[in-house]
């Protein structure tokens, strides 16, 4: 009773922010997303009578409170489908730092999904897989299918869930992660979605996200690196304006931030296809094509602010492994 998964994190190039379900984590929009294959956590988890209660350590820290309790929720869920009442030991190990923007509640709930329900011997497809996966971090069902996904907004839990648009050698699209921070962020995105529903620019996103999402997957339909990159820079910015200005305001960029934002541009005027897009940190992924990687990341490297870089490529989705971590 026993089982192992690893998942990636993923970069929305299209964004999730508002929910109309909270319990459901049913999104406002859809969102479409790339997978990443050097941002990965690795999630065991064991069921089996000598366990008391449920523990969980990841990092190698023992987590209690509410982080802890969201994870037991999720291992409810999947108890509760497959009639068991076995308490687990889960634990799990980022290769990336926590808390910066790099969505490890995404790759943290993607592999937790994939272990528990292997451990507890279900078989469940990919599409039951996301929509379990998206009921502990909503972003964490595009995690689970490989490549380039799609989140389909939905109207109800079977109706909301991620499938891949295309797999992970369509493409030699590259994110060159820009970390200019690795510490925790101070309002985590759970609460910054409710926040968002005050800003006077929530709604006017909303509607146009739905346009974006048809003209970007024309864009990665045609591989127009340029057309895409300017949709997913523009939601990029929509989505901060929307948190810049909730109530409290939220603000995830630093100093470092924008010095990248600055240079990317700057690369742009010299002939590069490489554009940014932030989630909820400060750190800065670049998007690019393979044959720009080199310049991008050298380039990037030397920005004041940036502790250092992380060059993703499209990554396969959510799998069980061999490599036990207990
Ligand atoms: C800014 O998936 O972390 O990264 O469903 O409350 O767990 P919860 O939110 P979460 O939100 C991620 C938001 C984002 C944009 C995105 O990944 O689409």
């Amino acid at each position: 009773m026993k089982a192992t998964a690893t998942a990636p994190a993923n970069i929305a190039f299209i964004k999730y922010w508002g929910k109309k379900d909270e319990k459901l984590r049913l999104p406002e929009t859809g969102s479409i997303s790339m997978s990443l294959d050097k941002c990965l956590t690795t999630t065991t988890v064991e069921f089996a009578d000598s366990h008391k209660a449920d523990s969980f350590v990841l990092d190698r820290e023992i987590v209690v409170g509410k982080e802890a309790a969201r994870v037991f929720k999720q291992l409810d869920r999947l108890r509760s489908l497959a009639g068991s009442t076995s308490k687990a030991k889960v634990v799990s190990q980022n290769n990336f730092p926590k808390g910066t923007g790099i969505a490890s509640s995404a790759s943290g709930f993607a592999a937790l999904t994939v272990a528990t329900a292997s451990a507890l011997g279900l078989v469940l497809s990919e599409k039951e897989l996301s929509i379990y996966a998206r009921l502990g971090s909503g972003s964490a069902c595009r995690s689970i299918p490989e490549g380039i996904v799609e989140w389909l907004e939905g109207d109800s839990n079977e109706t909301s869930y991620a499938h891949s648009l295309y797999p992970v050698d369509y493409w030699n699209l590259r994110d060159v992660l820009a970390i200019v921070s690795s510490s925790e962020k101070k309002v985590g995105s759970s609460r910054g979605h409710t926040l968002g529903k005050k800003s006077i620019f929530h709604e006017a996103r909303v509607k146009a996200v739905y346009k974006l999402i048809l003209q970007i997957k024309e864009a990665i339909k045609d591989k127009d690196i340029h057309k895409m990159g300017e949709i997913l820079e523009a939601d990029c910015i929509y989505m901060h304006a929307v948190m810049m200005s909730s109530t409290p305001a939220l603000f995830y960029w630093n100093a470092g931030t924008m010095n990248v934002i600055h240079k990317t541009i700057e690369l742009r005027g010299q002939g590069i296809p490489v554009y940014f897009t932030i989630d909820a940190g400060p750190n800065v992924h670049l998007i690019t094509e393979e044959k720009y990687v080199e310049q991008v990341s050298t380039a990037i490297s030397k920005i004041q602010g940036v502790q250092s870089t992380i060059i993703n490529k499209p990554a396969k989705g959510a799998r069980i492994t061999e490599n036990h971590l207990f």
